[in-house]
This record gives C-alpha cells, sequence and structure tokens, in this order.
C-alpha cells in the first residue's frame, strides 16, 4: 500500500530536518508518495497566496500531512501559516508527549507527560483591533464545544493508554467567566472517567511545579496560549525543543509537526536536530496503521541516542544534521 501524504517541509530548518526524515522514513520500506507544498512568506512571493489552494485542497484529500516550522513575522505581516491550518481543518487537539530518550542527560530521568493542548481558539483567534490610538483590544475566546471536545479528547486518549490522572491547567483566578467556563466543561468530562484522577491547577504554579518536580504530573489538559508556552517548558525538562513531538488532530484531518519554530538562529548549517520532527513522523506511522514501521524508527532512535555517537550539537554531541540521519537510518536498516 502507498500513502499519499501532503508534506510541507516549510523554512529555517525545515527543509533541513524534514530531509532527513523522508530519508529515514524511506528506510523503512513504508510506500510514500508526498505532495509537497511550500507555504508562508516564500508561498506569497511565488503565487501571492500565503497557503496555497492546492495545499488545502491536498490535505482534504490525503487527512494526513507532515510538516515542518513555517516563519511567522512579529508585529505585522501576515496571519500564522500553523494557527490558519489549525483553524481551518479544525484540528482541534494538539497532542504532545514529552518523554526522555535513553543515554541523554537531564535534570529529571524518566519524565512521562502528556500535553493536550486546546488548538483552535483562545488569544489565538486572531480578534485583534486597535480601539483609539494606544488602545489595541484582544479576544479570548472560550466555548463550551470547545472546551468539551478537548478535554473529551483528553480523558478519552488518558483512558485508552491507561494515564492515571490529568490536571486541567488554568487562571480562572482571574479570567472567571473563560478559564472559568473550561475549567466547568473539564470538570463536566471528568465526571464520566471515574478511574482517572482530575485536579485544577493555576497556571503561574504550575510552571514552578513542573521545573521543581515534573513527576507529580501525568496528563496537562491545557488551553491554546498556556498549551503553547508550557509546550516548551516541557521541552527543556527532557533535553530542548529538538526532541518534542507534536500531533495536530481533528475529525476530518491530522498534522504532524515539531513542537519547535524555523529556528532562524541554526538554519541552514546542517545542524539542526531532526529528531523532533521524527518523533511526530512516528506518530503519523502510527496514525496510518503503520506501527510496525513506527516501532522499528523508534527503536532505531532510542539506539543512536543510547549509543551517544552521532548526536547533534543541542544534545551534547557533534554530529550535523545528516549525519545524524544517516546514523538512523542504518540503525533503521540493521533492526
Ligand atoms: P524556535 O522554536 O524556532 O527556536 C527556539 C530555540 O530552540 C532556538 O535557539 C533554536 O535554535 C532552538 N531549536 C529549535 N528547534 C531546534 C532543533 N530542531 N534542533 C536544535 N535546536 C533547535 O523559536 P523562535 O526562534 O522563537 O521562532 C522562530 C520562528 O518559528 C518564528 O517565526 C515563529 O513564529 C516560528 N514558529 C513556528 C512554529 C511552527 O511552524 N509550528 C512553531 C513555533 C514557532
Ligand atoms: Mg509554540
Amino acid at each position: 500500500k502507498t500513502h499519499t501524504v501532503t508534506l510541507i517541509p516549510g523554512d529555517g530548518i525545515g527543509p533541513e530536518v524534514t530531509d532527513a526524515v523522508i530519508r529515514i522514513l524511506d528506510a523503512t520500506g513504508v510506500k510514500f508518495q508526498w505532495e509537497r507544498f511550500i507555504a508562508g512568506a516564500e508561498a506569497f512571493e511565488k503565487y501571492q497566496e500565503y497557503i496555497p489552494k492546492e495545499l488545502y485542497a491536498s490535505i482534504e484529500r490525503n487527512r494526513v500531512a507532515l510538516k515542518g516550522p513555517v516563519t511567522t513575522p512579529v508585529g505585522g505581516g501576515f496571519a500564522s501559516i500553523n494557527v490558519t491550518l489549525r483553524k481551518k481543518f479544525e484540528l482541534f487537539a494538539n497532542f504532545r508527549p514529552i518523554k526522555n530518550l535513553p543515554g541523554l542527560k537531564t535534570h529529571w530521568p524518566g519524565v512521562d507527560l502528556i500535553i493536550v493542548r486546546e488548538n483552535t481558539e483562545g488569544e489565538y483567534v486572531g480578534l485583534e483591533h486597535e480601539v483609539v490610538p494606544g488602545v489595541v483590544e484582544s479576544l479570548k475566546v472560550i466555548t463550551r464545544k470547545g472546551s468539551t471536545r478537548i478535554a473529551k479528547f483528553a480523558f478519552e486518549y488518558a483512558r485508552k493508554h491507561g494515564r492515571r490522572k490529568i490536571h486541567a491547567i488554568h487562571k480562572a483566578n482571574i479570567m472567571k467567566m473563560s478559564d472559568g467556563l473550561f475549567l466547568k466543561c473539564s470538570r463536566e468530562i471528568s465526571a464520566d472517567y471515574p478511574e482517572i484522577t482530575y485536579g485544577e491547577h493555576i497556571i503561574d504554579n504550575t510552571c514552578m511545579q513542573l521545573v521543581m518536580n515534573p513527576y507529580q504530573y501525568d496528563t496537562l489538559l491545557l488551553e491554546n496560549l498556556y498549551g503553547d508556552i508550557v509546550s516548551d517548558l516541557c521541552a527543556g525538562l527532557v533535553g530542548g525543543l529538538g526532541l518534542v513531538p507534536g500531533a495536530n488532530l481533528g475529525t476530518e484531518a491530522a498534522i504532524f509537526e515539531a513542537v519547535h519554530g524555523s529556528a532562524p538562529d541554526i538554519a541552514g548549517k546542517d545542524i539542526a536536530n531532526p529528531t523532533a520532527l521524527l518523533q511526530s513522523a512516528i506518530l503519523m506511522l502510527r496514525h496510518i496503521d503503520e506501527s510496525s514501521a513506527a516501532d522499528k524508527v523508534e527503536g532505531a532512535l532510542e539506539r543512536v541516542y543510547a549509543e551517544k555517537q552521532s548526536l547533534t550539537r543541542d544534545v551534547g554531541g557533534s554530529a550535523g544534521t545528516k549525519a545524524f540521519a544517516d546514523a538512523v537510518v542504518k540503525a533503521v536498516e540493521t533492526a
């Protein structure tokens, strides 16, 4: 069987880490047909469209995409391609497993956290305007529908995968109505899952708790903005943004991408770590029912980390992106 998958290499380190991942996926023997598209500033130059119509159509058809990071201008410019795609396809759940890789020395060995981030609303609805010069309003939208479906997603995942605890993370002491509604919906859903312990923690305290003792958490359920921020914090617990994968999931499509951005500070230098996108690709392999290939890549990746040779600079090695990918390809081929 050939899997047709939409591929958005992205910009910055995107094309480098994508090339590495494609090579590793090809080594598994699973047959892919990649429909490759550019997006963002690059696409605008070429087509006067930030997201080409053909890209939308491709995702609609294939219902699965692998995506590298796309740069979003700060302040003005165009709306985030990432946020736009998540909203367009109603990819309401951003699923981000945070786990240590073998052999990597970090402050906290054996971290095993699941981040479930609401992916379509909150502060990221993009409703901002200037009321009068010097005063800007930015709307945060929280709905019962959005909050309930993300809570259900988290609890269903926990039930299916034997997770024991879910904490809803909030600031309902200040944002009494919006975060209050998010909490209320989470609490209601939690009642249907008596086997899973449910707790509520305030976001600022949660950041401190995570850094002091990440083991106290299991699954974190967060609104869009909090989930964005806490994901990077948690990436730091296990060795950095070069490692942590993500999946944007909805009922009609799924887009797999790393937590990190386009990392312009290291782009084009063959030093980026493709592990985060590779682990996203492993999630994708499971999603398309290629779990034995997923196991194979996972095993190969773990072996390369355990052997500590061929690691990239961000995790204490000295290998380049390509050399690291070569090592994983070899480990896949000899699996
Ligand atoms: P970033 O996540 O790109 O980088 C933060 C730091 O982590 C940098 O020092 C970078 O070198 C390092 N890093 C990130 N990925 C790495 C990897 N694979 N290997 C080794 N080191 C890595 O965040 P930054 O620099 O704030 O954002 C850059 C651009 O990316 C912005 O335009 C932002 O909007 C965009 N972005 C896009 C995302 C997406 O496409 N989903 C997600 C996050 C940011
Ligand atoms: Mg982010």
